[in-house]
């Protein structure tokens, strides 16, 4: 089976090379579903034509030393750029109070965002000891009337042991080459690994929040996985001031912030 869908711009050819692929009863049923498909490539590919006109220049080449111990700067550790995302994604989570757990502290800025709302308990996982003298005790110090508690440690030894919340909040990044290449190479969106401790450390109805690395919608792709672990998502566009000397390698004027809802 071949399709050619032909535009002003582009061309795409597709070769189905095995009968039994996309088969179902009747051959009218095939052609919808693949022509559908086909459409959804071309119109995405639209969407790209006009979100790419907007990038600025930034950084392509990834960083990929060992970082977890590492001495990092304020901008190293989160560039300035990201905190209209951790405004969004502190709401997202904590606007109806309860119990937060926040997955990476850093420089505080989304911790200080959660404690804006009305919630029960904020615990906070870190792996980084420096972050934690350097950043996260004279946060803490602001805050001690409050039920803070802080879990020193890599987030995959300690999960199992810290209960249910209202809430999660999932903000780190890979630690290393190969949790480069597992986690941002290999995977729809970063927090992809995460799913499955998130959904299975959220009370019912709690709601875990993650940026994703797309720029104004989200791929059918990320879409299947997240419904695999929870019952509903909303998303939202998150306009971005990008600076043009970026170190990240993003480079768009808005990224999404999921909400997803077990
Ligand atoms: C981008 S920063 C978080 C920024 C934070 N949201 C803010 O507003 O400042 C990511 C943090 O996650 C921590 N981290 C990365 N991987 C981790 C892991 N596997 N377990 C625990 N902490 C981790 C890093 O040490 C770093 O402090």
């Amino acid at each position: 089976m071949k399709r050619i869908k032909r535009t002003e711009n582009f061309e795409v050819t597709l070769v189905v090379k095995e009968d039994n692929f996309i088969n179902p009863p009747k051959a009218a049923q095939r052609n919808a579903v693949v022509n559908r498909a086909l459409k959804e490539f071309s119109a995405e590919l639209n969407a790209l034509n006009e979100q790419t006109k907007n990038f600025v220049p930034g950084e392509t080449v990834v960083g990929l030393s060992e970082r977890g111990q590492a001495q990092l700067t304020a901008q190293e550790i989160m560039e300035d750029w990201q905190i209209p995302l951790m405004k969004a994604m502190a709401k997202a989570i904590a606007e109806d109070g309860g119990d937060i757990l926040e997955v990476g502290f850093g420089r505080g800025i989304s911790a200080d965002m959660i404690q804006e709302h009305p919630i029960d308990s904020h615990t906070i996982i870190e792996c980084n000891d420096l972050v934690i003298e350097q950043h996260f005790k004279p946060w803490k110090s602001k805050y001690t009337a409050k039920n803070i508690r802080l879990v020193h440690s890599l987030w995959q030894d300690c999960i199992d042991d810290l209960g249910l919340f209202d809430g999660i909040f999932f903000h780190t990044y890979p630690l290393n080459e190969d949790e480069y290449m597992q986690y941002v190479n290999a995977s729809i969106t970063f927090a992809e690994h995460f799913f499955h401790h998130a959904a299975k450390h959220l009370k019912p109805g709690g709601s875990f929040t993650y940026f994703s690395n797309e720029i104004a919608s989200l791929s059918r792709e990320h879409q299947h996985m997240l419904l695999k672990y929870f019952s509903s998502f909303s998303v939202h566009i998150i306009p971005l001031d990008m600076p043009t000397d970026v170190k990240d390698t993003w480079w768009a004027d808005s990224m999404v912030i999921i909400k997803a809802v077990k």
